[in-house]
Order: C-alpha cells, then sequence, then structure tokens
C-alpha cells in the first residue's frame, strides 16, 4: 500500500484498503499513461535544465520514464497496483528503481495540474486521431457522391415527399454535416494549445519553474495563464465531448435515413448482404442493424455531454477530486468515434440508389409542384398566386386519381390562362433537378461545386489534425533534448 501521498497530517498509517480502491482512478488512467510519462519526462527535462535538481538524477528519472513509455506503447507497461492513480503509481514505480531520487520527480508539481496536463494531451491526440479519420470518411462521401448528381431522389420534410433532388445531392448533405462536426473537433485543437503544467496546487510554485520551456517540449503554444483556473478547468474535456456528440449525431442522421431508405416503404436505397442482418425468426428479413446500431450509440456521446456538465456544473474554483469522475466520459469519446467512422467506412460501398425507384416515387409530378409555380414566376405571375394556382391544380389531380402531369392543358389553362405545356414541362423530374441551380441547392452544377469546396474543407481539416504530433514521436524528441542547465 503506497502512502506517497501520506504524512503527519494525514496519519502516517495507510488509509483503508478498501476505500484507496474506491476511490481510485488507476484503471481508467492507465488509458493515458503515455501521456503522463510524456508529461514527467518533460517535467524532469525542465528541473534539470534550470538547476532544481541535479542534472544526474533528471537522467535517471527521464531514462526510466522514457522506459516506461516504451513498455506502454507496447502494451506491456506494469506499475505497482494499490495507488490512487497513475501519477502515484509511476512515482512508486520509480522508487523501486531508483530509490531516493524518485522523491525529486514531484518538484513544483502537483497531480491536479498533472492530471490537467494528461487529460488535455489526451483530448489533443485524440481529437486530432478522430480528425483525420472524420476527414477520410467526408472524403469518401464526397467521391461516392460525385457520379450521382442526377440519380433522382424525393427529398422530405417531415418526412413527406417533398421536392426532387439527387443522391448526390442527399450524400453531399451528409459530407457537409459530417465536416462541420469536423471542424468542432479542430475548435478542440484550438482549445488545446496551452500547457497547464506548473499551476501547482492551485496558485504556482515559489521555484523557479520554466513553464515555457515545459510547454514546449510538449508542443504547446505556452502556459495556462492562472494555476486557480487551469486546477479546476474540464472545459477542454467539455469541448471534446461535444465534439464527439456532433460526430456521432451527424453519423445517426445518415443512418436515420439509410434505415428508412432500404425499407420496403421507400425501397430507394438498397443494402448488399455484406451490411445486412437478419431475423432469428422471421426467414424473410434483411435488417439494417448497423446503421440502426449507429443511431443508437449516439446516445453515448450525447450522455457524455450531458455526464461532464452535469459533473462540472456547481464546482467552485480550484481542484475537486468530483473532477475525478471525468474519466469515463473523456475516454469514451474518443474510441465511440473512432469505431463509429470505420463502421460507416465499411458501409459505403455496399450502400446502392435505386434510380428507377427514385424516379417512380416522383412521377406524378407532385414533388414538382413548387417548380410548376415557379414557372408561373417566371411569367411573372406573383409568386402567391401561382402557388394558390398550382395548388388548385393538385386539387383537381388528387380528386381525379391522377397525378400532376397527367392533367389535360385545358383544365390546366382553366385553373390559369398563363399555364402551358412549357410550364407543365417542368414536372418532368430530371428537369426539376437539374433546374435547381442556385447556390447550394440540388442542380448538378451546383452539387459539383458544393463537393468541391467540402473538399477544399477537408483538405484545411485534415492538415489542421497533421499539425499534432504524435504522442510517441514528441517523446522521440524529447529524448534528446539536453538536460543539463543552459
Ligand atoms: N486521481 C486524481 C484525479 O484524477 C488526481 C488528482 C488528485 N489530487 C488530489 N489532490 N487528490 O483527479
Amino acid at each position: 500500500m503506497s502512502t506517497i501521498a501520506r504524512t503527519g497530517a494525514t496519519g502516517l498509517d495507510a488509509m483503508l484498503p478498501e476505500l484507496v480502491q474506491w476511490s481510485s482512478s488507476y484503471g481508467h488512467d492507465l488509458a493515458f499513461a503515455r501521456e503522463d510519462l510524456l508529461g514527467s519526462a518533460a517535467h524532469v527535462t525542465m528541473l534539470g535544465r534550470t538547476g532544481l535538481i541535479p542534472v544526474e538524477d533528471a537522467a535517471k528519472l527521464r531514462e526510466q520514464l522514457i522506459a516506461l513509455f516504451r513498455d506502454a506503447q507496447a502494451g506491456t507497461l506494469a506499475l505497482p497496483s494499490g495507488e490512487e492513480d497513475v501519477h502515484m503509481a509511476v512515482e512508486s514505480e520509480l522508487g523501486k528503481r531508483l530509490g531516493a531520487i524518485a522523491g525529486r520527480l514531484h518538484t513544483a508539481r502537483s497531480r491536479n495540474d498533472q492530471v490537467c496536463l494528461d487529460l488535455t494531451l489526451h483530448v489533443r491526440d485524440q481529437a486530432a486521431r478522430r480528425l483525420e479519420e472524420l476527414v477520410h470518411v467526408a472524403r469518401r462521401l464526397i467521391e461516392m457522391a460525385r457520379p450521382l448528381v442526377d440519380l433522382p431522389l424525393p427529398a422530405f420534410t417531415h418526412r413527406q415527399r417533398a421536392q426532387p433532388i439527387s443522391a448526390a445531392f442527399l450524400v453531399a448533405s451528409w459530407a457537409s454535416a459530417l465536416l462541420r462536426a469536423g471542424e468542432t473537433l479542430a475548435f478542440v485543437l484550438d482549445r488545446t494549445r496551452l500547457c497547464p503544467l506548473g499551476s501547482g496546487a492551485c496558485s504556482g510554485t515559489s521555484l523557479p519553474i520554466d513553464r515555457h520551456l515545459v510547454a514546449s517540449l510538449l508542443t504547446f503554444d505556452g502556459p495556462t495563464r492562472n494555476a486557480l483556473d487551469t486546477t479546476g478547468d474540464r472545459d477542454f474535456a467539455l469541448d471534446f465531448a461535444w465534439a464527439g456528440a456532433r460526430v456521432m449525431l451527424a453519423l445517426g442522421k445518415l443512418s436515420a435515413d439509410l434505415v428508412d431508405y432500404a425499407s420496403a416503404e421507400y425501397a430507394l436505397v438498397r443494402l448488399d448482404g455484406a451490411i445486412s442482418t437478419g431475423s432469428s425468426m422471421m426467414p424473410q428479413k434483411k435488417n439494417p442493424d448497423i446503421f440502426e446500431l449507429l443511431r443508437g450509440k449516439t446516445a453515448t456521446g450525447v450522455a457524455n455531454v450531458v455526464h461532464l456538465l452535469t459533473l462540472v456544473k456547481g464546482l467552485p474554483s480550484g481542484y475537486n477530486r468530483d473532477q475525478q469522475e471525468d474519466r469515463q466520459s473523456i475516454l469514451s469519446t474518443g474510441p465511440t468515434v473512432s469505431a463509429c467512422l470505420r463502421a460507416v467506412d465499411l458501409c459505403l460501398d455496399h450502400v446502392h440508389f435505386r434510380a428507377d425507384k427514385g424516379e417512380a416515387a416522383l412521377a406524378e409530378g407532385f414533388t414538382q409542384a413548387t417548380d410548376l409555380a415557379e414557372a408561373l414566376v417566371r411569367k411573372g405571375v406573383p409568386f402567391r398566386e401561382a402557388y394558390k394556382a398550382v395548388g388548385e391544380l393538385v386539387r383537381r389531380a388528387t380528386t381525379q386519381g391522377i397525378g400532376l402531369a397527367a392533367l389535360s392543358l385545358d383544365e390546366v389553362r382553366d385553373v390559369h390562362p398563363q399555364l402551358d405545356a412549357d410550364c407543365m414541362g417542368v414536372l418532368d423530374p430530371r428537369r426539376a433537378l437539374l433546374a435547381k441551380e442556385s447556390y447550394g441547392g440540388t442542380g448538378p452544377k451546383a452539387v459539383q461545386r458544393t463537393l468541391d469546396e467540402l473538399q477544399l474543407l477537408a483538405g484545411k481539416l485534415h492538415d489542421r489534425a497533421q499539425l499534432v504530433p504524435r504522442l510517441d514521436a514528441m517523446l522521440d524528441h524529447l529524448a534528446n533534448v539536453p538536460v543539463e542547465m543552459r
């Protein structure tokens, strides 16, 4: 049982083992053991260079920390059990390896700033990796969309058939939402640019540390500005959970669309067997479980945001142990997002839009009613008058049990004198599709332009993610930085 953080004040005898175990974050902390070891390696480098500890001790400590990092990287890290958290477990392990020297590691540092550093490094790394994966999926959607610019589908509002769109337009809408979620991940990268280490317990330290050096060793822009704020801050974690939820929401919408589109009622999409499931009882079933699961896993993303918000709400300034309960939400966000992005990536090649069914859904012409009204507007008729006239046409067609396109020209002229064969031509779904070339509309040129712009955005986000160095690359660099005094 550890006695690292016990003094005459706490009572030198050990804490009740069951309570140590109950209150320990060690199990969760292992997920960011590498971040912890990297942060400590940077810290001892600074302690050596500023002369706060002997250079030989700094070198020995760093050597062991690097060795432990390599173990963690290889999945073979073994630390003493029975510790409150990973920070104590590492110090305890160093004590075993180096004896009294290990007691120098925690100079001018608290676990309060240490855990904040670890989580910041973790969130930055995770956000960058998830952003890369997101860009990959967005690019695949963009590629998937390009050849589909004239494949017609109905768009739905209120889940009722609304207007003709192309399948490319729908797929581009998914890519657009996904990349917008990607922008929130990029925002997380902006919110993790300052280094918390050196804040100490809550007010800094009387020792002449060099926070700027630690920050630059860990590729931050600089140190955080207020120790009290820093040690109580989990806003970056909230931002990450929010970004994760946003990615999940974007994937959830794509999934909800596909679940509907693949049903016999819509039949606008065919899913290959490779991504479909069956029923254990109903032999006829071909189910879209993967997309339902993607939609369902959105709950985890949303729950993580709510959990963190609830956790930090009402906390006073400074570190509070409540903060340790941030672990599950922070740690599950990255893997959940990653696994869902991967699942979508695997599915895309197995989703096929059905042009025949799309055309059939639009054939009666009702979904082109707005286009017909706009044809009258082009002839100078006020929109509201045109809208009413077409509404009357819809009433007559429905009463007769025929489509809008099947009304006779005489009947059409009877409703509005300026309606003619030319106007009625816009009821052709393909023509309707081709005509919507307003910026952001479903016309083929408009969609290609949107896709080009999304492609550019994807490139920018990719470059932003690439700017974040990998943890192992940072460690490799650090290993070659001298620990000697400058
Ligand atoms: N395990 C703690 C956490 O994750 C580390 C900080 C503990 N600080 C303290 N003063 N007890 O939040």
